[in-house]
């Protein structure tokens, strides 16, 4: 079909009267279409401006074709249809003179056209990190028929070589917000808009935080090997395990290969133990989205398992592969939540250890001493200056340790063999916030009389946030996601009062979100050790 027999001619204005005025708006089937005659020709475009809807008619217009908007001084060039300065495009309408009449085509793009131009403005707005366009792409994108996941799908491709260290947070919220999108069925559309825009914020701004790109290994293994991909993680060779990943995914599917993903998760205490987190959302995003670009969501993660710090190597967390060899699946020493109360790390993974395979009792004691310690952290620890690098500790310490269990035993579910590595890392957890708990504290003080509603106002909540940053709404939908699967799954276990009231301090109490004078002190504390 040619263009013409697309176009639909529609008279819409006296060629005599728009000479006598210069410029005119006219409404036709709900649009305002701005008409402006210049030496060069008469144009006709959208008479509100792509970038906050302010009436274009109101704007200057230069060397006979050159619109300026006046309130933000956007320019577009109405003979090429580019946007000059700014952002978003302009729609023109092609116009024609036959005898005094101005006809316009009205007609509408074909939607896959506009939904690609949606694509192209939303990878221009990720690009620089331009919230409000993300918006009006997305908004765009989803008018002209198009899949949100669809629009995610992209956006996750272009941020996937863009960290260094691989897989953020960002991912892992994801499927939180899409938890989140969920229960809006009923709500307003534009509600329903927000979890999407603030994924593809978050996955933006965390790819211009760093200097990126960081490109991936070429090629694929012949065939995928579970054991050597698990060397390869472990040894840490990146573009081995990217190409065992690669023949995997594209043999087998994502759902084959998470077994060895999740032994090589949690091998290590690893990444302050964010990264069993980071597969199970991965492998909730693959449920929403299929089995289709995946690439995306596991190169990042791959390069997160490969790169991660291995915090169980460090001095502070050696009594972590002791207690994974003393393990023993007969263990009789019942465990309750009391005997981690004061205890430091090596005392932790003893305990856990010498509870053995008591796997039911082991992680309600563990979630329950973790929720505890969360309820009794000591805030001063939070404010501190004068105290060494490795005592900055705030609430994401805590919430770690919940949201950590929490994806563990999604895991151990069809891998029991690995329940022993995810008690020994909730035991690092748990030693190390023990010395930053005040167990004078009133611990009664937070509880919550209506869960539902309490965990209903929090997560709805969430869409209308008013956190500068992204990275702390994220933490508080996953601990929250996190709190509300736990009792779904099990509404009477002994940790859900204290799990809820931990939650309820973490969202009321304030997070010190800069600590500049803690900064200077120990970047001038190191700086003067190293002589
Ligand atoms: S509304 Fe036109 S430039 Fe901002």
């Amino acid at each position: 079909m040619s263009a013409t027999d697309t176009q639909s001619w529609t008279r819409i204005y006296s060629a005599s009267d728009l000479a006598e005025r210069t410029k005119a708006i006219v409404k036709q089937d709900g649009k305002q279409i701005l008409l402006w005659r210049t030496e060069k020709a008469i144009y006709a475009c959208n008479n509100r401006c792509p970038h906050e809807g302010y009436p274009l008619a109101e704007g200057t217009m230069a060397e006979g074709c050159i619109l300026t908007c006046n309130w933000h001084n956007w320019k577009f060039d109405l003979e090429s249809g580019e946007t000059l300065v700014g952002g978003d495009a302009l729609r023109l309408y092609p116009a024609k003179c036959e005898g005094d009449d101005i006809l316009l085509d009205l007609s509408d793009p074909p939607p896959e056209e506009l939904r690609a131009q949606a694509l192209e403005g939303l990878r221009e707005a990720f690009d620089e990190h331009e919230y409000e366009r993300i918006a009006r792409e997305l908004g765009r994108f989803e008018q002209a028929g198009g899949g949100i996941y669809d629009a995610l799908l992209q956006a996750f491709g272009w941020a996937a070589d863009r960290y260094e260290f691989g897989i953020t947070h960002a991912q892992a919220a994801a499927a939180d917000w899409l938890t989140l999108r969920d229960s809006l069925s009923g709500a307003h559309v534009a509600d329903r808009l927000v979890p999407a825009i603030e994924i593809v914020g978050h996955l933006s701004w965390d790819a211009l935080m760093q200097r990126g790109p960081y490109p991936f290994a070429a090629g694929r293994a012949e065939t995928w090997n579970a054991q050597q991909f698990e060397d390869a993680v472990e040894s840490e060779d990146e573009a081995a395990a990217v190409r065992l990943l690669r023949a995997g995914l594209e043999d087998h599917g994502a759902v084959e290969l998470r077994p060895a993903l999740e032994r090589a998760a949690l091998r290590h205490y690893q990444n302050f133990g964010h990264t069993p987190i980071y597969l199970e959302k991965t492998f909730e995003l693959v449920e929403r989205f299929g089995e289709r670009d995946l690439e995306s969501l596991f190169l990042p993660l791959v390069r997160g398992l490969c790169m991660g710090a291995r915090e169980d190597l460090i001095p502070e967390f050696h009594a972590y592969a002791p207690a994974l060899e003393a393990w023993d699946e007969t263990g009789t020493d019942v465990p309750s939540a009391d005997d981690f109360r004061k205890a430091g790390v090596k005392a932790c993974l003893d305990r856990i250890s010498r509870a053995g395979g008591r796997v039911d009792e082991l992680y309600d004691a563990l979630m329950t001493a973790s929720a505890e310690a969360m309820l009794a952290f000591d805030p001063q620890f939070r404010s501190h200056i004068d105290k060494p690098i490795q005592q900055n500790v705030d609430w994401l310490d805590f919430t770690h340790a919940v949201t950590h269990l929490n994806a563990s035993r999604r895991i151990c579910a069809h891998q029991p063999e690995l329940w022993a590595n995810a008690f020994a890392q909730t035991g690092c957890f748990l030693g190390r916030n023990a010395t930053y708990v005040d167990w004078s504290r009133d611990l009664e003080a937070w509880k919550v009389e209506d869960p539902d509603a309490f965990l209903d106002g929090i997560l709805t909540g969430m869409i209308d946030h008013d956190e500068p940053l992204y990275i702390y709404p994220a933490h508080v939908l996953k601990l929250a996601t996190a709190v509300r699967e736990e009792i779904a799954l099990r509404p009477d276990a002994p940790f859900v009062p204290v799990l809820l009231a931990a939650l309820n301090r973490f969202v009321n109490e304030p997070m010190k979100r800069k600590h500049p004078r803690r900064v200077a002190r120990q970047a001038l504390s190191f700086v003067e050790a190293q002589g």
